[in-house]
């Protein structure tokens, strides 16, 4: 054996980066597939508790491109078929102001991926009239109309999925954007200078702080600087995501998860 074999790259195993600190609970994986069945199963254990408990499990998701190929294995693989989607209301955290037959729609790409391979009821499908002046006082009235029904207290989202963009904006929360300070609404409409389109209907902080569980869907190369941003920390005005943190209206705060693959973890941690 060469004295050099010990440092030969091709045995040598890289140690594992250490997860980010972030706060909550960080769930890392080597790969979206192995990311993706880690979340999926915590979905739907949550899922079927909140059907245990309340009788119907409200679900809030995120457009854009991460979390698409999730909506497809939740859809495909066999782990996820005892998920009570009968009992499921799904609704959006933020929606493109555009037509649903706008290829950019959030709820088109995720009612053809959920809503036509699943058996969650019409009644339960709660698409964001997006183009309509008043859309975001009607979805903040569908909701609360809908959530009523549950007892005071357990009266909010029961999990929230929210990604992260580049400039790290969550829901359409976008750095320096007047949603950024609304406290009371539940739903605005509001605009970002770096997405297309720019105009957007979200959920609030308010909203998304409530919710029972938040999990945060981060995945790839691409999104490393944006987590190496969010440990280093700062306000909300630049770094929207830093704004989320469960709160506790009632005296039982939610749970904070991120869900990370390898390749978007920062190098250090
Ligand atoms: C949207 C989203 C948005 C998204 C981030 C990340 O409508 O675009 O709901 O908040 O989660 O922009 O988007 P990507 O997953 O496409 O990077």
């Amino acid at each position: 054996m060469s004295p050099d074999a010990s440092h030969d790259d091709h045995y040598t195993l890289e140690p594992e980066a250490p997860a980010p600190s972030l706060p909550g609970r960080v769930i890392v994986r080597g790969d979206e597939e192995d990311l993706h069945h880690a979340l999926g199963s915590d979905l739907m254990v949550h899922a079927q508790n909140c059907v245990r408990q309340f009788g119907d499990f409200h679900l809030a998701l995120s457009g854009g491109s991460t979390p698409m190929p999730f909506y497809r294995r939740l859809m495909v693989d066999p782990t996820f078929r005892e998920f009570p989607w009968k009992r499921t209301h799904l609704w959006l955290v933020d929606e493109r102001r555009v037509p649903v037959t706008d290829e950019r729609s959030n709820w088109a790409h995720i009612a053809s991926i959920l809503l036509d391979h699943s058996d969650i009821p019409r009644a339960h499908a709660h698409a964001i009239d997006a183009t309509a002046v008043d859309a975001d006082t009607r979805y903040e009235k569908e909701l609360q109309a809908t959530l009523a029904w549950r007892e005071k207290g357990h009266d909010r989202l029961d999990f929230v999925l929210l990604g992260v963009g580049d400039d790290c904006h969550t829901a359409s929360l976008f750095p320096h954007s007047p949603a950024l300070s609304e406290r009371d609404r539940l739903v605005v409409i509001n605009a970002g200078e770096t997405v297309t389109p720019p105009d957007r209907v979200t959920l609030t902080y308010k909203t998304i702080n409530a919710a029972r569980v938040i999990a945060v869907l981060i995945t790839g190369a691409k999104k490393r600087e944006a987590v190496a941003r969010i440990v280093a920390g700062g306000e909300p005005e630049e770094l929207p995501i830093a704004g989320v943190r469960p709160t506790s209206p009632d005296g039982s705060a939610g749970e904070m998860r991120w869900y990370l693959d390898r390749a978007a973890c920062p190098a250090g941690g």
